[in-house]
């Protein structure tokens, strides 16, 4: 395996078991994820489409229903416990969707923690914590104590936890989602100034634009699959512009709306295919023949089917729910 490869995922795949009527939840449809040392990949993708799901698994922090998991070309899964401790305190550090701090220490001993587990004195395990809570501006509030900091305190303190260590990958859910607008900003000059001077890689899942341009690229997930990847400075709130379209391993393809829209919506299609020009023709099967072909023409709906927004751009989830945009006859 590729060891200048820092994570790398195969065949990723995860059900989430239940005996409740709506049943078992698929939650990932076969990813592989490639991520190389110093690259910055994005996730992005409607609420539900299995981000965080995803980056459980890819952190260790959760057993896939199939498939594996290797940091710099070692399989997670073949690893003793204390190898992939060691493992996740050399190379990975987590930024969860909530913050996840330990609630009986205060925000300086939070941050310093990871580093008096490797070994470091508590003088200077807490006088690098200290610098990093100043540079994220929390250093008036460094002896709070998790119940008594804001959301977005403790995701600053959760930060700067998983900065601590200086890993060489960094796993984010959501890192900025509790945070203001400057103080995102904040952090993400931060991250941005880890990856372009110390070259630390991120897989960062968001909704924000300003955290998918600081990627190198990003990866669009739908419905636990990835169905495009684009390419730096994407605009996530018109994806469409930027859009490569993937088809996976297990030779899945999932159309992005606006092609969709193109094809005149669902239905059966033959397919031809010239495989030295890679090129791939659908003609649409009258007899099967969606709405659109007996002269219903689709559009993207107007209005958001779960919360009612009103869409007035070209957006492909709704800004207000993240639902995804359905197509609905004109
Ligand atoms: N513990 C669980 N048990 C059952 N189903 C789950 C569980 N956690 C998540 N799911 C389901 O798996 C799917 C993917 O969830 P996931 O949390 O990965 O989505 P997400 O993309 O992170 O969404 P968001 O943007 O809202 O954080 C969803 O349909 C969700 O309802
Ligand atoms: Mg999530």
């Amino acid at each position: 395996m590729d060891t200048e490869i820092i994570l790398q995922a195969e065949g990723l795949y995860h059900v989430y078991e239940s005996s409740a009527i709506d049943g078992n939840v698929v939650a990932l449809r076969g990813l592989h994820v490639k991520v190389r040392p110093g690259e910055a990949v994005a996730v992005v993708g409607p609420s539900g489409s299995g981000k965080s799901t995803l980056l459980k698994c890819l952190g260790g922090l959760m057993k896939p229903s199939a498939g594996n998991v290797s940091f710099q070309g070692k399989q997670i899964n073949r690893l003793t416990g204390p190898e992939l401790v060691s493992l996740r305190q050399d190379t990975v550090s987590f930024i969860f969707q909530d913050a996840n701090l330990l609630p009986d220490l205060n925000a300086l001993d939070n941050v310093a923690q990871p580093l008096r587990h490797q070994g470091a004195s508590a003088i200077d395990s807490r006088k690098k914590a200290r610098a990093l809570l100043q540079r994220l501006g929390m250093d008036d509030r460094a002896g709070g104590m998790p119940s008594q900091l804001s959301g977005g305190e403790q995701q600053r303190v959760a930060i700067a936890r998983a900065l601590i260590t200086e890993p060489k990958l960094i796993l984010a859910d959501e890192p900025t989602g509790a945070l203001d607008p400057i103080t995102s900003r904040e952090v993400l000059s931060l991250f941005a100034k880890l990856h372009e001077e110390e070259d630390v890689a991120f897989l960062l899942v968001t909704h924000s634009r300003e955290v998918a341009s600081f990627a190198d690229r990003s990866l669009e997930l739908r419905e636990g699959r990835f169905i495009a990847q684009h390419g730096e400075d994407v605009d996530i709130s018109d994806l469409s512009s930027t859009r490569a379209l993937i088809i996976d391993e297990t030779g899945t393809m999932t159309l992005p709306p606006e092609i969709m829209t193109g094809l005149g919506g669902p239905g059966r299609f033959e397919i031809e295919s010239d495989s030295n020009e890679q090129i791939l023709t659908l003609s649409r099967l009258e007899k099967n023949a969606s709405p659109a072909v007996k002269g219903v023409k689709l559009i993207l709906a107007p209005v958001c089917p779960a919360c009612k927004h009103v869409y007035f751009d070209e957006v492909q989830e709704c800004p207000s729910c993240g639902s995804s945009r359905p197509m609905v006859p004109e």
